[in-house]
């Protein structure tokens, strides 16, 4: 079978990039989707059973800092585009390994970087290496209604955001160095269908089903903004085929929430769609020791996105957190596969005596 693009999407085992690849595969049967992902304790191929048996779709289980075999899958496929989502991506666990951020997100960026500069030497025309990374590299905002814009200089504070920042610093060098044809997206919290349940919102989710407490950092007083995930999605797909080479754009909801009125959300949802009695699982929150270096509030400007290619999420708000909630609660045996076994364990490290 011969396809018009060869694509190569990293992380694809991951919950964003499972959303990325299932739009990829379906919206574009012309394109090869080759999915390069590590599988690890993040990764999970149940979240791409619809898109398995594709007949333009691949999977690939490989480390993205494991350069000779990068190089030989570019080789291989003749890869002429990539959406680089492979990272390590929780703040925690950050603070408790900060090198296997610093591996995998700087120097697994790095090793990619080298494989497509190396493979598209000499011909850069019409090829893509598009990095995803996040709003946390701006650092953290007052309570003043101002907003990270494209411009807004990097000022990370924990270990994954530093990660995420470098990575991205090694992009635009490759741009302005190699002429490597980048593009890199920062982008605020997203929710959605299949994310590990370590991230707040499938978390708590799970925990008001099983009875545990929900731990709240510090006072819930934090203010994150939140986009669906399929929104992110559609805006990786926007600006891979119509983005400015060598351009950052912000993707975000304009979309802000302090943790604590999330939270009460969450249990009013849950509740409601479980049939139980408003309030029922209320004396679940618990506030525990905020987390070191705790970012006070982020917020995307994502005008320039809006105003450059006509993207804008689709989702209200109180309808994606409903859509989310009915999801988890549908697929209670794709929740219960991850928090079986190692899981625990996991948790048990994070949460004891906090
Ligand atoms: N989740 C968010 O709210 C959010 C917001 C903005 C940006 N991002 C960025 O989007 C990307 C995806 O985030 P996510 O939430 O889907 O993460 P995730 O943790 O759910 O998935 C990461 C995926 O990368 C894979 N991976 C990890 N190390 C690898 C390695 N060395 N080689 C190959 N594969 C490896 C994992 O197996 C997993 O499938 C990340 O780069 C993250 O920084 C996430």
């Amino acid at each position: 079978m011969s396809f018009s693009r060869s694509i190569l999407i990293t992380g694809g085992a991951g919950f964003i990039g499972s959303h990325v690849v299932r739009l990829f595969v379906n919206k574009y049967p012309e394109y090869r989707i080759v999915n390069l992902d590590a599988l690890t304790y993040a990764g999970n191929l149940a979240n791409l059973k619809d898109v398995e048996n594709a007949p333009n779709y691949c999977f690939v289980k490989a480390d993205i800092c494991d350069f000779d075999t990068i190089c030989a899958l570019f080789e291989h496929y003749d890869v002429d585009g990539v959406i680089h989502l492979a990272a390590e991506s929780h703040v925690d666990r950050s603070i408790k390994d900060p090198f296997t951020f610093a591996k995998t997100n700087v120097l697994g960026t790095l090793s990619l970087l080298q494989a497509a500069k190396h493979h598209w030497q000499g011909n850069m025309e019409g090829k893509r290496f598009y990095h995803i990374s996040t709003d946390e590299v701006y650092g953290s905002l007052e309570f003043d209604g101002t907003f990270f814009t494209e411009s807004t200089p990097y000022s990370p504070h924990s270990p994954y955001s530093a990660s995420k920042a470098s990575s991205d610093h090694f992009v635009r060098a490759f741009h302005d160095t190699y002429g490597l044809p980048t593009l890199v997206t920062n982008c605020s919290n997203n929710y959605g269908p299949y994310q590990f349940p370590e991230k707040l919102i499938p978390l708590f989710i799970n925990n008001i089903c099983t009875g545990k407490p929900l731990p709240v950092y510090g006072k819930g007083e934090n203010v994150r903004d939140w986009l669906y995930v399929e929104d992110h999605a559609r805006a990786i797909d926007t600006i891979f085929h119509r983005g400015n080479i060598g351009d950052t754009y912000n993707i975000g909801g304009f979309n802000e929430w302090k943790n604590i009125d999330l939270i009460r959300v969450i249990i009013a949802t849950v509740d409601r769609l479980l049939g139980n009695a408003p309030g029922t699982s209320d004396h679940l929150i618990t506030y525990v020791t905020d987390r070191a270096g705790h970012d006070l509030r982020y917020a995307i400007d994502s005008t320039k996105l809006k105003r450059e290619l006509g993207w804008q999420p689709s989702l209200q708000f109180e309808e994606g957190i409903e859509k989310t909630v009915r999801w988890y609660l549908d697929n209670r045996e794709w929740m219960e596969n991850i928090t079986s076994g190692d899981y625990e364990k996991y948790y048990e490290e994070m949460y004891k005596n906090r």
